[in-house]
């Protein structure tokens, strides 16, 4: 029987998280409904301190009572106070459209971690070597200590000033790496919570750690720049085992516990690699029986910054996928390169065999040289080498026994690559079979799905999905794999439209906007890459630093997350105060009072015969992008403001938003509506950010930009801030046809030409980054994993695919495919908050103009059908299949 039923439940975005510091979390869930015109009227949520209780209907926390209401989304906890520790278990019914009473869902729980006076008692501890130098080992430290019951509730509690890895009796105490995670740790650093019940058991057991120097002082930016946050790793651990009797037992990190510098890992660091020598793996070390001889006592650190505790907000990094390395070749002998077919980032597992003290060296690649070896000039100063000595003996407890063979990944590094190559002193060279990929990046559920009958459009998706997937490293790099991997925000700010269609970043984009407003200056410039760590000042860039209004913009849109409109209505607004201290009295901004990037790494030349630039040509005005930006973020600034219900700020910021505006038409649009500069980027941020209403000068500066492409053999000129517009705004200008040209243009510059020619799994930083015909791109800067090009996933999602929203958080879908090119078909997806919605479009051949459609609006929600050249029609949740005839042309 089809019945209504509430399902997935989360809270703030999370699946049953543990160690929140808010006490008043937001709980959500959908319908599970197929049924036309699904919706909630009413809901009932229930809390209570145990899972019994709440299955037995003893709802001691909370109960709401029937509440009238639709809304499914983040209704704040506001039962009886909570206090750290404190576990919530929760469910929910609901009423559907006809007043018929759902069941109850599954139960869900969160847990209040340890904020709060005096909750931390645990000691930050480390070994004694400040970590000045490079190549220092990965000093390790046990406990060992006995429980006197068996565990029904064991949380430990863990963060560091450093990279942790932790382990209970021997096994991983989490799946998650690179742990607490990058945060500025001058200011804040997160307490992260896990379950470790099940590795404990009554009597003895050990606590296990090790410690990487991380981003905190590993290298950072440059070569010689280390330390940056501070001289000594340290960590800090808090067990607290419950027992059946209620009785309590806390373990802390003290100087009890043991620590030895003797450890395998012998270096270790983000952009250089790891050095491991598995003669030095201590048997046992983690677990009960091992007798520590020689091992010292834990130093505690107090030379560290005075960080805040905060909650992890979001789920961590973890290993997400293994791939298969699909070909060996031997470009020089000795030297082993494999290759995964995929540009990938994380780190290799490797099976090798070698005689004790063997060393084999492993490199990494985003590309190769035309003779087969290794291409590692644009890694630039990242060594990105791994060093494994052997132990030559396979029975210790990290081998893989059946195979014989040592097995190894590396700790406290990543790489970016698409090619490992393996050389040394091997007894028994590696085959394919030896070497796996392990793909590593934060955990963020995949939510779009695209595909259409264009393999190579499909290519590109799946290229731009994985340049998040190597880039959403804890915070949004600009790249994986050189010596950056930054959170450089107009990158990410130009991409986070894309990323939130491919997956759920709501919960990643909370923490990152924490750390953005952590990077803010106090006279309101937002930092060029948060967290900053820049050692010299970089704020208040145009593209940029907008990435602290545009961020959170996006989220509220996507998720219809008001909460972080309401965080960080104070950081916005600072911004725009920074806008106006830097502009003329009249609104524009010029270039001697601040730099900007301009349209970064934008084409901006005229190209010969073969599409290959012959010459630069003047890039778009900087002032132009800057005053566009400002106009840009102040219209932002009304729509938030509304949102918020600050009336007078309403008036305020659209008063603002009129005065940039006249003042950027004045200095930078002639009357006959050309722009300054004359370039494609300059038109599509006067069109996309509306800067212009007059009908007649929309109208000839469409027809300028479509010139430009058109009279340069239908090619793009635009680099970071103009590249996501293109499609997008011709297509809203009536230009569709030319925004497929630029979508399917096989030349270069063109999305599908580093397909075509380079085999790119991932997106390039550069237009040319690589072409047969030249061979490598400027050095200086060459990433072959750098999503901003990306950004035309949005358009990939809403136009061609054409799942787009009419309403914040997808409460009302807005579906309006755009068929164009030479595609006869596309099938699109995307999980929202609400449910799954989809659409599939098919036509008979690319002239074709009737449409079968097929859509499903997901329960609780509406939707509005546009089609080019027909009326909008409104539709209900549920499945609808419709023929849609030919449209007048
Ligand atoms: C980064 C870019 C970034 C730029 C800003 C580069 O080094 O890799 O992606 O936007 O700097 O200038």
């Amino acid at each position: 029987m089809k019945r209504c039923i509430p399902i997935g439940l989360v809270c703030e975005f999370l699946e049953n998280p543990l160690g929140l510091e808010t006490r008043t979390p937001r709980l959500s869930w959908r319908l599970d409904d197929p049924r036309p015109g699904a919706c909630q009227t009413a809901y009932r949520l229930v809390a209570a301190s145990s899972a019994a209780k709440l299955a037995e209907g003893k709802y001691d926390l909370w109960d709401t009572g029937r509440v009238t209401s639709a809304n499914t989304l983040d209704i704040p906890y506001a039962g009886k106070a909570l206090r750290p520790r404190d576990a919530v278990f929760w469910r929910v019914m609901v009423w559907n459209k006809d007043g018929t009473p759902s069941p109850w869902s599954d139960a869900a729980t969160f847990e209040i971690g340890l904020f709060g006076r005096g909750c931390v008692t645990a000691l930050w501890i480390g070994a004694r070597e400040p970590r000045t130098r490079p190549g220092m080992p990965a000093p390790l430290f046990r406990k060992a200590f006995s429980l006197d019951g068996e565990p029904v509730r064991a949380r430990l509690h863990v963060s560091a000033f450093g990279d942790l890895e932790m382990s209970v009796n021997g096994r991983p105490a989490s799946e998650d790496l690179f742990v607490p995670g990058w945060t500025d740790y001058r200011k804040r650093v997160q307490l992260v919570t896990w379950d470790v019940t099940a590795l404990l058991r009554k009597g003895e057991n050990v606590l296990g750690a090790m410690l990487g120097d991380g981003w905190f002082a590993g290298t950072m930016v440059w070569p010689d720049h280390r330390n940056h946050y501070g001289p000594s790793t340290a960590f800090l651990a808090q067990l607290e085992v419950e027992f059946a009797d209620g009785t309590r037992q806390t373990i802390v990190t003290d100087t009890s516990w043991r620590f030895t510098e003797d450890s395998p890992v012998r270096s270790s660091d983000h952009y250089n690699g790891e050095t491991y020598d598995a003669r030095r793996e201590h048997q046992g070390w983690n677990s009960p029986g091992f007798t520590a001889t020689g091992w010292q006592k834990a130093i505690e650190i107090k030379n560290r910054p005075n960080a805040a505790f905060c909650a992890r907000l979001a789920d961590g990094v973890r290993r997400q996928q293994r791939l298969a390395a699909r070909k060996r070749t031997e470009p020089t002998p000795g030297h082993y390169v494999f290759d995964f077919g995929q540009n990938m980032v994380g780190r290799p597992r490797l099976s090798l065999r070698g005689k004790p003290g063997a060393a084999i060296t492993i490199r990494y690649a985003e590309m190769l040289n035309p003779d087969g070896t290794i291409y590692t000039d644009n890694y630039r100063t990242a060594k990105s080498t791994d060093v494994y000595i052997c132990s030559g003996n396979v029975i210790f407890s990290h081998s893989d026994k059946t195979s014989k063979a040592e097995i190894y990944e590396p700790h406290f590094t990543f790489h970016g690559f698409r090619y490992v190559e393996l050389s040394g002193d091997f007894s028994v060279p590696p085959k394919c079979g030896d070497v796996e990929g392990v793909v590593i990046h934060s955990t963020m559920a995949q939510t779009g799905s695209f595909e259409c009958s264009d393999p190579i459009a499909n290519r590109l998706w799946s290229n731009l999905n994985w340049g998040q997937r190597g880039n959403y490293f804890d915070v949004p790099t600009d790249c994986p794999q050189r010596d950056e991997r930054l959170g450089w925000t107009g990158d990410a700010q130009v991409f986070v439209r894309t990323a939130a269609f491919n997956r759920d970043i709501a919960a990643f984009m909370t923490k990152w906007m924490r750390d953005i407003a952590d990077a803010q200056h106090a006279d309101g410039a937002f930092a060029d890459i948060a967290p900053d760590v820049f050692p010299v000042a970089n704020a208040g860039h145009c593209g940029y630093a907008d990435a602290g209004v545009i961020v959170p913009w996006t989220m509220y849109l996507t998720y219809g997350d008001i909460g972080i409109l309401r965080e960080h209505y104070g950081a916005m607004s600072r911004w725009l105060e920074w806008w106006q201290g830097v502009c003329t009295p009249d609104g524009v901004v010029r270039y001697r009072d601040c730099w900007h990037y301009g349209d970064w790494l934008a084409v901006d030349c005229p190209v010969d015969e073969d599409g290959n630039p012959v010459r630069e040509a003047a890039p778009t005005p900087t002032d132009l992008l800057a005053t566009a930006y400002f106009a840009r973020c102040a219209g932002i600034m009304v729509q938030v403001a509304k949102a918020l219900g600050r009336k007078e700020d309403v008036r305020r910021f659209a008063a603002l938003r009129r005065k940039v505006a006249a003042a950027y038409r004045r200095e930078f649009v002639t009357a006959g509506g050309r722009v300054a500069g004359d370039t494609q980027t300059g038109y599509l941020v006067t069109l996309g950010f509306g800067l212009v209403d007059d009908k007649r000068t929309i109208a000839r500066m469409v027809d300028r930009l479509s010139y430009l492409i058109e009279s340069r053999d239908y090619s793009l000129t635009t680099g970071f801030l103009g590249t996501p517009l293109l499609c997008p705004v011709l297509t809203r200008f009536g230009r569709a046809d030319l925004a497929y040209r630029l979508l399917q243009r096989r030349k270069y510059p063109s999305w599908y030409f580093q397909i075509l020619d380079g085999d790119a799994t991932t997106m390039w930083e550069r237009w040319n980054s690589y072409s047969s015909r030249h061979g490598f791109g400027d050095v200086n800067m060459n990433s072959f994993n750098h999503y901003a090009y990306g950004a035309i996933g949005e358009w990939l999602y809403a136009t061609v695919g054409g799942i787009d929203l009419a309403e914040p958080g997808f409460r009302k879908i807005r579906f309006a495919p755009v068929p164009g090119g030479d595609i006869t078909w596309a099938r699109t997806e995307l999980a929202t908050r609400h449910g799954t919605t989809s659409i599939e479009w098919k036509r008979a051949n690319a002239n074709a103009t009737a449409l079968e459609v097929t859509l499903v609006v997901p329960p609780n929600t509406t939707a509005v059908l546009e089609l080019p050249g027909r009326a909008p029609s409104e539709l209900a949740s549920g499945r609808h299949r419709l023929h849609v005839k030919p449209a007048a042309r």
